[in-house]
């Protein structure tokens, strides 16, 4: 066996491919729906109980971020979450929290809504491309507010915000997000034109009105909202995460395999529903659960991504890794984000056959993917690693954990419930002994050099993050 140090290899999913997955699970929490509704609790007085909070590092890093402007935070056991953001006095968010979570910047609009002056480090770019922020600004100015960018941050400011017509330039999802929470408790009505239809858009309006917004209008390309002078506590259940849904039932298409999701309205996974029947798989839809069957080998379709009721942007990653294994050659079109083919190189270690130009990837199916040593770059292209890694022939090693662990929670339980050999490992630093890449890897040989995490956290345990 080669050895080789690979210092800075700390913790890794350890994946042996080519195990059809079948069996059914229920699906966690929307991250991007308990985010916002974490930020909205800074407009309630009072207690929010908030049920079925997924739990991942985002969700663990905006706790971190409402504590520290002064929120009150408690889990319970089963995925709740108690805030009480009654106490929040400060309305400047930390860097070193804002800056590891896109979303975060989501607290603007909240503690503009409840205080009339919010500080907010502006968002970088991720690896996704540039975060644009024109739109929440456009419209935070629309309502009244001031905006200024000092050292970084962006201050907006607008002690007395009046209620107008919004027009989006485009559909965007964080857009829609904070220009609804900055309005919740304006005078006036608001209404935002063109606004995202995204089913976490809804749950957030869903959320507010709980707590005695008046919005109307949520799931449409037009968002009334009524303001209200104050919101109360209460408790609410986070709709059920469809692009985790569909990471699963994708993970079973890309095995041959049979999964079926529970617990979430099948519409929200129309578009990815629909192009697995073009591929040949077998779907059925019934009550809030999805099934697919996969066939013994699919064949090649076109996707286009769109804003929701479109093909989501966020399985992009996955159905490219689930198309690699095509007969024929598919191509997928990315109209969301400006980079979001990074993880195609990773993809093409495993043996696909990809080739990116401008927004459009050209996938060459392959008759099988083999085994290698991956890093995901973002949450969902970690995702489709691990998918890529569950039908490859040999035993793969995915890195980049981190980005992974932000959207997926017990990811490798989940999976090996389902049937797949998969396991998470840790090493000390430097690694000294592991199978050099391309020799014939054994999940045994491998977990025996590195030694298993400790044993997963029962579901009901917050990792750590
Ligand atoms: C949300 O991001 C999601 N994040 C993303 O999931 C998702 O991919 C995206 O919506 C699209 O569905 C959360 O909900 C936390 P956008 P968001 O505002 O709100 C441009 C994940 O980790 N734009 O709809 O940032 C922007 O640059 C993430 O799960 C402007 O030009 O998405 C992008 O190209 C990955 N100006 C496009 O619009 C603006 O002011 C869509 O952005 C705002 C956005």
């Amino acid at each position: 066996m080669v050895t080789e140090t690979l210092a800075g290899l700390r913790t890794r999913l350890v994946v042996e491919g080519g195990r059809r997955l079948a069996g059914s699970l229920t699906v966690p929490g929307a991250k991007n729906a308990a985010l916002p509704i974490m930020a909205a609790t800074i407009l309630c007085e009072g207690e929010v109980v908030l049920h079925r909070v997924p739990r991942i590092t985002d969700v663990d890093v905006m706790a971190y971020i409402l504590e520290s402007l002064g929120a009150r935070v408690r889990e319970q056991p089963g995925g709740t979450l108690v805030i009480n953001s009654t106490s929040v006095t400060s309305h400047t968010a930390p860097y070193a929290l804002v800056s590891k979570l896109n979303a975060s910047f989501d607290i603007t609009g909240a503690l503009l809504g409840r205080f009339g002056i919010a500080e907010v480090p502006r968002p970088g770019g991720c690896v996704l491309g540039p975060r644009a922020i024109d739109l929440h600004l456009d419209g935070f100015g629309r309502l009244g507010a001031s905006v200024d960018l000092e050292h970084g941050s962006v201050i907006v400011t607008g002690r007395r915000l009046r209620g107008t017509t919004i027009p989006l330039a485009k559909p965007s999802v964080g857009a829609t997000k904070n220009l609804m929470l900055a309005a919740v408790r304006a005078e006036a009505t608001t209404r935002i034109e063109n606004a995202a239809r995204e089913p976490e858009v809804v749950d957030l309006a869903d959320f507010l009105v709980a707590m005695g917004a008046r919005i109307q209008g949520q799931g449409s390309p037009s968002i009334v909202i009524e303001g209200v002078r104050r919101l109360h506590g209460g408790e609410y259940t986070i709709i059920p995460d469809r692009l985790v849904a569909g990471t699963y039932l994708l993970a079973g298409a890309i095995t041959g395999g049979d999964v079926t999701v529970r617990g979430l309205d099948p519409t929200m996974l129309a578009s990815l529903q629909e192009v697995l029947r073009a591929t040949g798989a077998e779907v059925a839809a019934e009550g809030v659960s999805v099934r697919v069957q996969a066939p013994r080998r699919w064949t090649a379709t076109d996707v286009t991504t769109a804003p929701y009721p479109g093909f989501p942007t966020d399985l992009q990653p996955l159905i490219v890794a689930y198309l690699s294994l095509a007969q024929g050659t598919s191509t997928v079109e990315e109209t969301i984000f400006d980079a979001r083919f990074v993880y195609v190189s990773e993809l093409a270690r495993m043996g696909a056959d990809i080739t990116v130009a401008g927004r459009t990837a050209t996938i060459r199916g392959v008759p099988a993917l083999k085994d290698a040593v991956v890093e995901a770059p973002d949450i969902r292209a970690g995702g489709a690693l691990v998918l890529a890694a569950l039908a490859a022939q040999g035993t793969s090693e995915i890195g980049g954990l981190e980005h992974i662990d932000r959207g997926y929670e017990f990811l490798e339980e989940r999976l090996a419930e389902l049937g797949a050999a998969i396991v998470r490992i840790s090493a000390a630093e430097p690694v000294t002994l592991r199978p050099h890449v391309g020799e014939t890897q054994d999940l045994a040989a491998i977990v025996s050099a590195f030694g298993a995490r400790p044993a997963a956290g029962s579901p009901g345990t917050q990792p750590g993050g």
